[in-house]
């Protein structure tokens, strides 16, 4: 029997353009949903921008759009993404919708009708100068612990100790710099303690197949917390101004972003069948008989950052609206790059689109993050060298090279024509049918259950059978000896047998690859996992299927993007050209000392400064040379940028930056600090 499953991944936040994260995410629903439709499954794949809340309306302030304009702009620069890696959402919409507002007044309404929502009057922090509420990230001040400054209002970065954002002294508003004042509203609040709703969570958690067992325990931890760890209702509500959902009746207050978002799942799926694509894959129904059919299998794919909402609140709010709740979600870790959690800040990790502007192939990248992921709730890392390897030694290596290795002959020699297979042939190649045919269903298995690296290790083992058997046959001999004629056939066409196995292994990793496979052997496209067995006939004339990855391209990919492309990001300052104290403390200005300064051979600008930070050494490329003498440099102080991402300049990285002043005329003067100052010391 076909499933029908309607699939979804996390709904990004339209701040700003994906990240490796995300790329990471639909990479692996991708693969599953391909496997999942080769299999011959009915399969919904939906997507949607999640577009409502304060940052997001803050972040479209400062870039001096309408918060509609700026997430449309977002929205517009999606699809690049999507395409480049291959990833086929059948739908992408936006929580900023008409489906949307409907579907979550809707819901709001039942819950509120189920008596699961009431009203409660909050103290909270209010910026006078920007007229709104402040949540608690918008707000800093003194550690009431130890007294450091500029702390934010959950935990003290300097003792460690933990307090509510009222607690802070001298507190200020990151937005204004103004003094933050007390101020009451009512909120609504999701009684998610109620008894029928703990009720009912307990015995949706339990369900076999439907969450890993990680993820269980941690619902299961919050579900039972005691003392401050006790399952606490939900904020529903924010004040206005709020980029965000009316609440019907209630003027001024727009629903919390967190609660129209994963009703944004919804909002994308009935577009989807209100503008007709559904039709045109193949479902009849409409969008509220096929959400409730029993049937239907709704199955999410999400990062573990975000379990709470998903596990808890999401099917107590669907289950009392009346809803169909998730059948299953799947968690995943994070992807870091080179064991550094990413930042867009410290400029690190991977840029998705620089990665396919520098004409990198997006299978590659598919086929490294397969190797990697497994159904467990693991973080994962990119490792350069260890793409390099797997691409090149295995991907190319290994699997493309059966193609290369046989299909030269079979054009040549055979006129394109294949032997049929025979396991009971005399050549090392034929016994290798057996062995596939009995981790087909394995492979299968760990598709199903989102093992991918499972599934590239037993299939790179495959591979090396056949490779082995290659080897030993030696068709490059065999082709020198016209009595082997016959032998050499058999060899070329269990290979490309072989081969084709592994492409419909490989496809939900691989679809463009496996396409061009099929044209290549006449397979029948869209590749379906029953093609496994049927006689191949002919090979057509082969073309070269995957390239290696060069060293260059991934040096090219971790330069830091330069600084143009820098300046021409959303966060850009307002267009009155001020700045927030937010955004000035972002520049981490320090004393540093001189303690060595060089000429760099064949640059008639720069010295190599060498800097004592206070706490390690930094090499400073700096444009200084034509106003100073190196050796009287040595040993003075002045200040510099610490936490400017490094500069792969010709000479070598540049660490940092030094500060100078300059004018229209000739001269540069750089700054140091009144006497007493000492390297490591924070300007500010
Ligand atoms: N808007 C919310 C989700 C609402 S779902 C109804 C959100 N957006 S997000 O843009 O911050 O994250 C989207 C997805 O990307 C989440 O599943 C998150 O876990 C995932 N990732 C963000 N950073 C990630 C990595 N570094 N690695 C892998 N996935 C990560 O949360
Ligand atoms: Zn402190």
């Amino acid at each position: 029997m076909p499933r029908r499953l309607f699939v979804t991944t996390a709904l990004p936040y339209a701040n700003g353009p994906f990240h490796i994260g995300h790329i990471m995410e639909y990479i692996q629903a991708d693969i599953w949903v391909r496997f999942q439709r080769m299999q011959g499954h009915e399969v919904h794949f939906i997507g949607a921008d999640d577009a409502h809340g304060a940052p997001i309306m803050l972040a479209a302030e400062k870039a001096g759009k309408p918060p509609e304009q700026f997430i449309a702009e977002i929205a517009a620069g999606r699809k690049q993404y999507l395409d480049g890696f291959h990833i086929e959402f059948d739908n992408w919409h936006s929580t900023h919708s008409k489906e949307n507002t409907e579907l979550s007044q809707d819901i709001y309404r039942k819950l509120d009708g189920a008596r699961l929502v009431y009203k409660k009057a909050v103290e909270q922090f209010f910026d006078p100068v920007k007229g709104m509420f402040l949540a608690d990230r918008y707000i800093k001040g003194e550690c009431p612990n130890c007294g450091t400054k500029d702390q934010y209002g959950d935990a003290c970065e300097n003792c460690g100790t933990v307090y509510s954002p009222t607690k802070l002294k001298n507190p200020y508003s990151t937005l204004s710099g103004a003094k933050p004042e007390l101020r009451s509203s009512d909120h609504l609040f999701f009684k998610l303690s109620d008894e029928k709703c703990v009720n009912f969570l307990r015995e949706w958690l339990e369900q076999p197949g439907r969450l890993q067992p990680q993820v269980v325990n941690k619902a299961w931890e919050w579900l039972d917390g005691e003392g401050d760890k006790a399952l606490a209702d939900w904020d529903i509500s924010r004040d206005a101004p709020y980029f965000g959902i009316p609440i019907p009746g209630l003027p001024g207050k727009y629903f919390y972003v967190w609660l129209d978002a994963p009703i944004g799942y919804l909002a994308s799926l009935k577009n989807y069948f209100d503008t007709g694509k559904a039709r045109k894959s193949g479902e009849t129904r409409g969008f509220a008989e096929f959400l409730a059919a029993r049937d239907t299998e709704m199955i999410h794919f999400i990062g573990k950052d975000i379990i709470y909402f998903h596990t808890l609140f999401w099917p107590a709010m669907l289950k009392f609206s009346g809803y169909k709740t998730p059948d299953q979600i799947n968690v995943h870790g994070f992807i870091t790059v080179s064991g550094d959690k990413m930042s867009k800040s410290r400029g690190t990790g991977i840029d998705p689109l620089r990665y396919l502007e520098l004409g990198m192939n997006p299978e590659w990248l598919r086929y490294y993050i397969a190797a990697k992921l497994n159904g467990n709730v693991e973080d994962i890392d990119f490792d350069p060298d260890d793409f390099l390897a797997r691409v090149n030694s295995d991907l190319v290596g290994k699997y493309v090279n059966i193609a290369s290795r046989a299909a030269g002959f079979l054009n040549k020699q055979f006129d394109g024509k294949l032997l049929p297979v025979d396991s009971d042939r005399v050549v090392a190649t034929a016994k290798w049918t057996m062995l596939a045919i009995d981790a087909e269903e394995r492979i299968a298995g760990h598709y199903e259950q989102r093992e991918f690296g499972k599934v590239v290790r037993e299939t790179m083992e495959l591979a090396d059978r056949i490779n082995e058997a290659i080897d030993r046959e030696k068709p490059w001999e065999l082709a020198k000896r016209p009595d082997q004629k016959q032998r050499l056939h058999e060899v070329c066409s269990d290979s490309i047998d072989a081969f084709r196995r592994l492409t419909l292994f490989l496809a939900p990793i691989l679809p463009k690859t496996s396409e061009r496979v099929a044209t290549l052997l006449g397979l029948k496209l869209p590749l379906k996992w029953n093609q496994l067995g049927e006689p191949l006939h002919s090979i057509r004339q082969y073309e070269h299927l995957i390239t290696r990855v060069e060293e260059k391209q991934l040096d090219a990919l971790f330069e830091p993007p330069s600084e143009k492309a820098a300046m021409t990001t959303p966060a850009s300052p307002s267009t009155d050209g001020t700045i927030s104290i937010e955004e000035f403390s972002k520049v981490d200005l320090r004393i540093a000392k001189i303690v060595k300064a060089e000429r760099v051979d064949g640059a008639d600008k720069l010295l190599k400064l060498t800097l004592d930070t206070g706490s390690g050494t930094r090499t400073v490329f700096a444009g200084i040379k034509s106003a100073y003498d190196p050796a009287k440099l040595e040993g003075r102080l002045t200040v510099m940028v610490a936490n400017l991402a490094p500069r792969k300049m010709k000479f070598g990285v540049s660490e940092g930056m030094v500060l100078a002043a300059s004018g229209d005329g000739p001269g540069l003067f750089l700054l140091s600090p009144d006497s007493g100052a000492q390297a490591g010391m924070k300007v500010k």
